[in-house]
This record gives C-alpha cells, structure tokens and sequence, in this order.
C-alpha cells in the first residue's frame, strides 16, 4: 500500500483567502444586490501597461513564424531577460552581479516555496509573525517542522520572530541561532520596512552564525524612503549569506500572467558546495523555464517606455495607500505601513478580534480586508487592507468604513 506524505497532515484548516471567499459568497447570498468591495486579497487591479502589452503581441506573432519560433526556453531564462535584470535592478543601485546569479522563474510563490529543497531537512527555520504563510507551510511539507500546536498557533520546532508594535513590526534577532532566516522587506502582511543599517545587522548575524537568509523583495517598487535598501546585496557580506526573491507581480502587474526571478551569488556556499550550482540543478530538473513571449514582455518592463508607464502604474496603488492611510488616521484608527509598501496594516479598534472586525466591516461597510491572524498569532488584533483596488473603489470603502 502506497504512502503520503503526511506532513501534508501537520497543516491546519484551509487556505486564509478560501476562508475568506467562503464568508463574502455567503454574505452575497443573504445580502443580494450588496456592493460588496475587496481590499482583501493582495492582487492587482490595473491592467499590463501599454508597453508590455506591446511586446506581448510582438512576442506571439514571432511564434507563429517558423524563423522566429520558439521551442522549450533556455531553464534559467533567457539572456536578454537575465541581462536587463542585472543592469537595471541591481547595477543601476550600485551591486554587481552576473547573469549566471539570476535565475528566471514563473513568479516568487513558486521560487520562495521551492528554495527550501536545496537545503537540509535538519535545518532550523525562523519565521517573522505574522508571516506570509507560504514559507511556513512549504517547509512543513519538507518535514522540516515539529507538530501544529493549535494552543500556541505555532508549530513546533519554528523559531517565531513576533513583529508586534512593541518591535515597530519588525523583526528582533533570535536567542536561538537559525540555519534559515525568512525575512520580507517591504513586508507582507505588516507593510512594514527596516533600515538598511537593521539590514545591515541581519546580514551581519547570518555571517556569524552561518545562516541563509531568503530575503523576498517581492515589494522593492513600493520603497519611498531614502534609508531602505532596494535589495538586500546593498549590504555588505550579503553575498556570502542571501539569497533574494523577486516578483514581475506588483511592479508590472504580472499577477496573471506570472514571471519572477531568484538570486543565488556565486559566493553563497556551504562549506566548498555552492548553493548556485544546486539551485540550478534543481532548476534544470523541475522546470522548464518561462514562457518566451512572457519573457520578451517581462524585459519590456526594462525599456525606457515601460519605466515610465509602470512609474506611474506603482503611483497609482502608491496613491491609493495614502488614501488608506490617511483616511483611517482621520477616522481615529491607529494605522501602519503604507509608506514603503502596497498594505496597510491597522490595529482593531475597542479591543476586538482580527474575525470580529472583518465580520463588522464586511456587514456594516460592505468591505473585505484581511484578518491579520490569518498570518500568525502576533497579527490578532490587527487588519490588512491593500492598496491595489481601483482608486474608486479605495475612496468609496474609507468612506464607508468613516461612517461605521
Ligand atoms: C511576500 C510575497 N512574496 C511572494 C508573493 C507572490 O508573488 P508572485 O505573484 O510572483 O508569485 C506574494 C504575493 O502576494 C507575496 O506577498
């Protein structure tokens, strides 16, 4: 008789998001003709700029021509696409790196929940709480976490890092030393950032202590303030220690159409085995490659007409987060994030729990967030709303979440 994988088993509940689709549908049931607006789930509203859109249809008429064809894509992406993320994400703010450093992918879900296989079942994880669940929940179905406690809302054998508003929602280095060190700047779900001097210290300790940190900067466009670093190989030694997550989602509106890359250095090793060399085996194994004409759009992102376009596209949803946040201070909510980052992050007025008030505000306003307990036990009492609805339908929820 075969087996499972019964890790599989160690999860709790469903997915928060299916949980919360489950409530609005029954809400919409009973509530028919109910204008019912979502500022839950992190996706984007506008659609592919000009640009993009341009090379996409350049992109599918060169594949119905058989001499500009393309077969299978090369699995760590296409030179031209690996070139234009070098020079424009990482030279152009002073990092050297090469293009055998960049590995193209089908977006930074995938590649956040797969990098945990190159490394050892024993290792020890550390997680901020509230967290973006993926990191937790993939390194469970490795086996590489003890027994869901559903007291604590931890599994064993996790090293929590609580960003509460006591640490400024971010993390504080761990008593106990990790092997791998989750760490999302600007912040999913808090729409927190740190300092590139507290980054500084996070590189600083993994070097130490012989961590890997897997730095996702799935949010780097959302970054408005001076002292943030971009990327993380803005810090010195990071090389030696990092490896970093990006995303074609948020920046460009690739939500849909799913483009992504990891950075593995070539001095990230583990005593003489380079973590590149197996990341790419790995790669070259499990999968094979992004689509071309996805490629071809994600380098027009790159171009000069599409910097401008998406300057302006990032504006917007930039624009929507002050309008979030300065609304909900106006109503007397005590309210974080949206400065360097798509979310914002509210503290539950008069006590109440994280369901409650989604519960309050769907029913009294029409208005869909996200509890901030769905991402761990230090997100209760807290709310994430998302700065990526349209900009009409941002004003019309502060409206009506003012008149509750
Ligand atoms: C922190 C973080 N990383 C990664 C992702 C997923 O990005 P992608 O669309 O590239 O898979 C998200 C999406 O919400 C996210 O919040």
């Amino acid at each position: 008789m075969f087996q499972i994988n019964e890790n599989y088993l160690k999860l709790p509940g469903s997915y928060l998001f299916s949980n919360i689709a489950k409530k609005v549908a029954a809400y919409k049931e009973a509530n028919q003709g109910a204008e019912v607006i979502s500022l839950g789930i992190g996706d984007v509203t506008q659609p592919l700029a000009p640009a993009i859109i341009k090379r996409l249809h350049s992109a599918v008429d060169e594949m119905a021509d058989a001499k500009t064809f393309k077969g299978y894509a090369p699995d760590l992406g296409y030179s031209f696409l690996r070139e234009a993320i070098v020079q424009n994400d990482f030279k152009a703010r002073g990092v050297e790196l090469s293009v055998d450093e960049i590995f193209v992918s089908d977006g930074a879900k995938s590649d956040s929940g797969n990098i945990q296989e190159i490394f050892g079942v024993d290792n020890k994880i550390a997680v901020c709480d509230p967290v973006y669940p993926v990191y937790v929940d993939t390194n469970v179905m490795a086996g590489r976490t003890g027994a869901y406690n559903p007291q604590t809302e931890r599994f064993e054998n996790v090293i929590y890092m609580p960003c509460t508003k006591e640490t400024g929602f971010a993390p504080e280095l761990p008593s106990e030393a990790p092997d791998l060190i989750y760490l999302c700047f600007p912040n999913n779900p808090t729409g927190s950032t740190i300092s590139k001097s507290q980054l500084q210290q996070w590189v600083d300790y993994a070097n130490k202590v012989g961590a890997c940190i897997i730095y996702d900067a799935a949010y780097e466009a959302y970054i408005t303030e001076e002292d943030v670093a971009h990327t993380i190989y803005e810090c010195e030694g990071a090389k030696t220690c990092a490896i970093e997550l990006r995303s074609f989602s948020k920046n460009a509106g690739f939500t849909g159409t799913r483009l992504g890359y990891t950075v593995v250095p070539m001095d990230l090793k583990c005593k003489d085995v380079s973590l590149n060399a197996l990341w790419a085996r790995r790669h070259g194994t499990k999968f094979n490659g992004a689509p071309y004409i996805i490629q071809a759009a994600g380098a027009a992102v790159y171009t000069e007409e599409g910097k401008a376009q998406l300057k302006e596209q990032v504006g917007y949803y930039q624009n929507n987060a002050k309008t979030i946040l300065m609304g909900l201070k106006d109503a007397g909510y005590t309210v974080s994030g949206g400065v360097n980052a798509p979310y914002i992050w509210l503290e539950t007025p008069n006590g109440m729990t994280s369901w409650e008030f989604f519960d309050l505000l769907l029913e009294k306003a029409n208005v869909v967030g996200t509890p901030g307990s769905g991402f761990g036990p230090s997100g209760e009492g807290y709310f994430r709303l998302t700065a990526f609805g349209t900009y009409e339908n941002t004003l019309k929820a502060i409206e009506r979440i003012k008149s509750i």
